[in-house]
């Protein structure tokens, strides 16, 4: 296992600004190690905006251990075959500091496309400030992007589920971190990992081939 890989450690970057001191990054690092979605956290902050953690899930789908992913860049998984409208599509996105969801062609480490149903979401501090990009992905290959509206896939109405699953596991996690030793604080860590667990379930709830 690499120093990256989230078994509920803070990564070796430290951000900042007043709330990593409230363990904030720490607390969200250790709800996504809970989970067994594909997900990765970013730094916006940071040169060329890279990776500063990701679970075992998604080295499980990226083929990549999180030592070799950790502090690049996540554009490193598109190659041939990767739409590049849609990849410009990601960056505006980003730099306007929006979330979306978009599917991409990507690569495994063994060179391996597999299509990337990606979920991308600023997380803000209390001031509103972006202190963080979380990601989740989903390797749809088997259900082909052609029937994504089958399934009302709709792109227009996903993001503001989304965003209010990552705003309720910011809410549990700022709960979380707010205490310290008396028993509401077990009480919110468990929400913070019941806030992922939704997550998890509203993401594959929507993938193409879901009930
Ligand atoms: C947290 C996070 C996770 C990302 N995960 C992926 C991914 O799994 N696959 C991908 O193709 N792009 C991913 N991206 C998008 C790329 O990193 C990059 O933002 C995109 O290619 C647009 O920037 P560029 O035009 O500079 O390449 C992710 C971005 C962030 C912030």
């Amino acid at each position: 296992m690499s120093d990256h890989t989230l078994t509920g450690g803070a990564p070796d970057h430290a951000p900042n600004d007043a709330l990593a001191g409230r363990g904030i990054t720490e607390a969200l690092i250790a709800a996504i190690a809970h989970s067994t979605e594909p997900m990765a956290l970013s730094d916006p902050r940071l040169p060329d905006h890279p990776i500063i953690a990701v679970n075992k899930a998604f080295e499980h789908i990226s083929g990549y251990t999180a030592a070799e992913i950790v502090g690049r860049n996540c554009r490193m998984m598109q190659g041939p075959g990767t739409d590049d409208a849609t990849a410009r599509k990601l960056g505006r996105i980003i730099a306007e500091g929006n979330g979306c969801v978009e599917w991409l062609v990507n690569h495994h480490k063994d060179g391996t496309p597999f299509w990337n149903l990606l979920f991308l979401s600023p997380v803000r501090d209390g001031e509103g400030r972006i202190i963080h990009y979380f990601a989740n992905q989903h390797d749809i290959t088997k259900g082909l992007p052609e029937r994504l509206s089958e399934v009302n896939f709709g792109r227009a109405h996903m993001p503001a589920e989304i965003t209010a699953e990552f705003q309720r596991l910011v809410h549990e996690i700022a709960a979380a971190t707010a205490g310290s030793d008396d028993p509401a604080h077990a009480r919110a860590l468990e929400g913070v990992i019941v806030a992922a667990r939704r997550l998890a379930e509203v993401s594959s709830a929507l993938a193409p081939g879901a009930a």
